[in-house]
């Protein structure tokens, strides 16, 4: 491919283009997927060539509804279902036992895989349009920030896929909430658009929460370098340091009178932690432009939705 992707809303060309095995950009309520057929290993094997993306690393499915995940897993913990129930369609995704339908190359032969049903309706539409799940990581090459518009796609890997379908901005802004299930334990694998409160409310129990390790490909997910602008980030509290010669800021609410407004990105005026998830990524881009050599990059509340930010901003921090 030479020219870049065409960006459009044509349904049915996507999904003629992953019937034929090629990659699609698609839109969902977190963030913009890479897909293509994940039971077409040379598909799924494009998918890592195009993002850069270790083998190691696993790919989780997309589906329809929830009952249409019964055709790729052994058994479905009671819990799953519970989950599953109060969240989906929506930005969770559950790990459970694969059986051979996918392939090796998907889960990186880890036992589980990942399965998602996205809440966005186009992707929706699309996926009942196949008679086969999408696999479908976050469509930005490996280890920088994930798109929540199509342009952010165009822009990295246009020249690497067919198609980029559009559905507007993703409305939640971080990925989903990965949770798997270990006996009677449930564990957060990745916090995001499903905050860790709420999972625990809907079970009546607490979760254990798995801290990023440094690069230990044996626990996938949890790379802690990661969502990595080119620039420097730094994180901070409440003040920003004196030094700010050639530096930009992620503000959670407000502005900062040192610091030139152009090089700042306000998360949220009001304080609110959704629409600061969702004005994230795109925030950490439009800096990232800047060229500065810092991004001081301020921590928000550690609760609700806010745990999810603060660990990408902690993992765009890390070195
Ligand atoms: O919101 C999302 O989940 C987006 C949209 C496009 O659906 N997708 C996404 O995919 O974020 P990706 O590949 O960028 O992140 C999925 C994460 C990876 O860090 C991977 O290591 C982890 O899920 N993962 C996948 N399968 C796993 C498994 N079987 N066990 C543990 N971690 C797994
Ligand atoms: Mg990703």
């Amino acid at each position: 491919m030479q020219s870049p992707a065409p960006i459009g809303t044509d349904l049915s060309r996507a999904a003629q283009l992953l019937r034929a095995g090629k990659l699609v950009a698609i839109p969902t309520e977190t963030v913009y997927g890479l897909a293509a057929n994940a039971l077409d290993e040379r598909a799924v094997a494009a998918i890592f060539l195009a993002k850069n993306r270790p083998r190691f690393d696993p790919l989780i499915i997309h589906l329809p509804n929830w009952l249409a995940a019964r055709a790729y897993v052994r058994e479905i913990p009671e819990k799953a279902n519970l989950l599953a129930d109060a969240f989906l369609p929506g930005p969770l995704t559950l790990l459970l036992d694969r059986n051979n339908t996918i392939p090796d190359l998907v889960t990186a032969g880890h036992p589980r895989v990942g399965v998602r049903i996205p809440a966005h309706p186009m992707a929706r539409n699309l996926l009942k349009q196949l008679d086969f799940p999408l696999a479908a990581p976050s469509a930005n090459p490996f280890g920088y920030i994930s798109p929540t518009i199509p342009q952010h796609v165009q822009d990295q890997l246009g020249d690497r896929l067919h198609y980029i379908l559009d559905g507007g901005p993703s409305r939640v802004g971080v990925e989903s909430t990965i949770v798997g299930f270990e006996e009677d334990k449930v564990i957060i694998f990745r916090k995001g658009g499903i905050a860790v409160e709420r999972i625990e409310a809907v079970l009546g129990h607490s979760v254990v929460v798995q801290e990023h390790s440094t690069s230990n490909p044996s626990t996938p997910g949890q790379l802690r370098s990661h969502y990595a602008p080119s620039g420097r980030v730094c994180l901070f509290d409440k003040e920003l340091p004196d030094n700010l010669a050639d530096s930009a800021v992620l503000a959670w609410q407000g502005y900062f009178p040192e610091v030139p407004r152009e090089r700042q990105w306000v998360l949220s005026k009001t304080g609110d932690l959704a629409e600061a998830a969702h004005r994230l990524f795109a925030g950490l881009r439009a800096l990232d432009a800047l060229g500065c050599s810092v991004i001081y990059a301020q921590l928000v509340p550690e609760e609700g939705l806010g745990r999810a930010i603060n660990d990408r901003l902690r993992r765009a921090a890390a070195e």
